[in-house]
């Protein structure tokens, strides 16, 4: 684990190979393991594979274009501000599979039903983009446990996106991420100290 850690790097150009979708579909599984709020696992992701849909991305792209131009595939990390929707679906499956008591389903179900939520309250939102970052990071690691790289990118034009994929425009865009057998070395970079960060109470 330590090791992952140390060893993923930006990686921005990639070789031509592209990764079996299968093997991509796993890694997703893997990063969908992540911890989200009350385990309502807002991401939405879509993944962009075909020369066809790079072509409509690059539309909300100015920057970035070695990653869209030579990566197997990119993933759009969505969030849903109306993730209580999903809490049945979410509960039910838990309870069905023996990892929730009946009646513990029962009253997260209720407990959602309940939750008055306003989607453009910035603390909600906020959560919202916690659980995306833990996805986005899990997803980095679990493509280097498969041998790929990734570079996240947050710089891409988040008020086109939507539109130039046709994908639904409730979802909030919050970060790309490229993906592919890295075609470069990527650079080293430096850290704070935890002396510089970090304050003791
Ligand atoms: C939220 C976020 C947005 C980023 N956006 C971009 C980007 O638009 N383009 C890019 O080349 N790198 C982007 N990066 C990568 C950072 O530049 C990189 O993580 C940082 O320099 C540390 O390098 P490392 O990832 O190799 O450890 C982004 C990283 C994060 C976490």
């Amino acid at each position: 684990m330590k090791e992952l850690i140390l060893s993923r790097r930006s990686i921005r150009k990639y070789t031509n190979y592209k990764i079996p979708r299968d093997e991509l579909v796993e890694i997703i599984e893997l990063a969908q393991r992540a911890p989200s709020s009350r385990n309502l696992q807002p991401w939405r992701l879509f993944v962009i594979e075909s020369d066809e849909a790079k072509e409509k991305l690059r539309k909300s792209m100015t920057l970035n274009l070695l990653q869209l131009e030579t990566s197997s595939h990119l993933i759009l990390v969505t969030v849903d501000p109306d993730k209580y929707q999903w809490s049945e679906k979410i509960f039910t499956k838990a309870y069905q599979e023996g990892v929730m008591p009946k009646e513990v389903m029962e009253k997260q179900i209720q407990m959602s039903k309940d939750t008055k939520y306003d989607p453009k309250d910035p603390n909600y939102i906020n959560t919202l983009f916690l659980d995306a970052g833990l996805f986005a990071l899990n997803f980095m690691y679990a493509a280097k446990i498969y041998g790929y790289d990734t570079c996240p990118i947050a710089g891409f034009n988040k008020s086109t996106v939507n539109d130039n994929l046709g994908i639904p425009k409730n979802l909030i865009p919050t970060l790309l991420i490229s993906i592919g057998k890295a075609d470069e070395e990527g650079y080293s970079s430096i850290r704070l100290s935890s002396d510089e960060t970090t304050k003791w109470l």
